[in-house]
């Protein structure tokens, strides 16, 4: 498979990459670095970015921010950071890709585990993955020919902890291979609609 890997340089995009990489033709996207630039949250670059690419089978997103501050310090602008980044950074990659991909193709991406186990100052966060997890459970029954699209929702990862593990108070860290697994999993497998825990 032909697999466009967006957000490939990060933490979570390193581990789905390790995983993709090894049986499929991973093309890699980032803002700045990777073998292909766009900014997510801009629907024309992202259509453009298509245009670019080519054939793709299956789309995986590992990219979106989100504000990370306490309830009370957060604005207008700043709540929307998560989500015009997170959710629609990764809508428009199903929005402009639903003619792209062929019978059969698929759409991953990425939430968290902030919607299922709350941390303080992670509210803009947990409402961009509670939006994610609505979006692909009504959006699987609209995919024409058989495309697929899930969300993985990974917990804190290893190698993120010295970044984040500060906020985490009690949270289980996961290991890059069960999250490069849960890509896999969606891209390989049949589920549709789905969030995909990593826990
Ligand atoms: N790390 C964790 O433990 C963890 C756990 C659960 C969920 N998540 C979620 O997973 C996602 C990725 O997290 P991460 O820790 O891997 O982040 P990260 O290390 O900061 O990496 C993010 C990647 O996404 C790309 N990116 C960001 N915004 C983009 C945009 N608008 N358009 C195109 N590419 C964009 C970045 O590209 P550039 O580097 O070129 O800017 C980078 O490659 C986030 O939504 C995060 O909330 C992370």
């Amino acid at each position: 498979m032909k697999i466009l890997l967006i957000g490939a340089a990060g933490d979570i995009g390193r581990a789905a990459y390790q995983k993709l990489s090894q049986r499929h033709d991973v093309v890699t996207v980032g803002r700045t670095g990777g073998d292909f630039q766009v900014d997510i949250s801009n629907i024309q670059e992202v259509r453009e970015l298509y245009g670019r690419v080519g054939h793709v089978d299956a789309v995986v997103s590992c990219a979106g921010d989100a504000t990370f501050a306490p309830l009370s310090d957060l604005t207008q602008d700043s709540f929307m950071l998560g989500l015009s980044q997170k959710v629609m950074g990764q809508i428009n990659l199903v929005i402009a890709g639903l003619d792209i991909l062929p019978s059969g193709g698929s759409f991953t991406l990425t939430s968290g585990v902030l919607d299922r186990d709350p941390i303080k100052l992670g509210v803009n966060a947990a409402t961009a993955n509670g939006a994610l997890a609505g979006f692909v459970k009504s959006a699987a029954i609209e995919m024409p020919r058989g495309i697929r699209v899930n969300v993985v929702s990974p917990g804190l990862l290893e190698i993120s902890e010295p970044k984040y593990g500060q906020w985490f108070h009690g949270h289980k860290p996961v290991s890059s291979i069960d999250v490069g697994r849960a890509y896999a999993k969606s891209v390989e497998g049949a589920l549709t609609g789905q969030v995909i825990i990593v826990a």
